[in-house]
């Protein structure tokens, strides 16, 4: 059997705390088949749609959301955590799966009625997705959907974004 998305994808324990199990996408991105496997299918669902940006999530969110816009021909806005941007910012706080953080995008990125697809390698409880939504509607851009390599569904993240109309595509799961 050939290799999926899901089976290039290391689990590492107790990472970043005693408890988490760390899903991490390093190995996917460091396998060119793999990596071309994941950009391929995380784009599948969006075949014949057109799209101004793709936004990346800080910070495995650029690695995918640079290839994802290169595939689609447009430009890249990155979605960065609180300080980083160096121009006038617009932000928003979020809960993570551990700890707490503000997410904050150029407020001059994204013009009204742009067509936006959001990527980031992993939902997990979706604080961090559903900061990057508010933050594009916040200038007016319409957030067509928001692709993930990974879900892991029983943080809930899927239905917290599905409560607030947003289709969500992610390329496997893990407990
Ligand atoms: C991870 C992951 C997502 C987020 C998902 O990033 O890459 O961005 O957590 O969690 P959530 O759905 O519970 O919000 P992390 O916060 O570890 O930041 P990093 O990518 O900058 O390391
Ligand atoms: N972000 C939040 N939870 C995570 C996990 N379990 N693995 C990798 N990144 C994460």
């Amino acid at each position: 059997m050939s290799k999926t998305v899901r089976d290039y994808i290391r689990s590492i324990a107790d990472f970043p705390h005693e408890g988490i199990v760390f899903r991490d996408v390093t190995t996917l991105f460091a396998d060119a088949r793999g990596f071309r496997m994941a950009i391929d299918q995380l784009l599948h669902p969006y075949a014949g749609l057109s799209f101004d940006k793709v936004v990346g999530l800080e910070a495995r969110g650029f690695i995918l959301g640079g290839a994802v816009a290169h595939q689609l021909s447009t430009g890249f806005v990155p979605i960065r955590k609180k300080g980083k941007l160096p121009g006038a910012v617009i932000s928003e706080a979020y809960q993570l799966e551990y700890g707490e953080a503000v997410m904050e995008v150029h407020d001059d990125a994204l013009r009204a009625g742009e067509r936006v697809l959001i990527v980031d390698d992993l939902l997990a409880t979706g604080g961090t997705a559903e900061a990057g939504i508010k933050l594009c509607r916040r200038l007016g851009a319409e957030v067509i959907g928001c692709a993930f390599v990974i879900d892991l569904p029983e943080l809930g993240g899927r239905k917290r974004l599905e409560e607030m109309d947003m289709p969500v595509h992610a390329l496997c799961e893990f407990d």
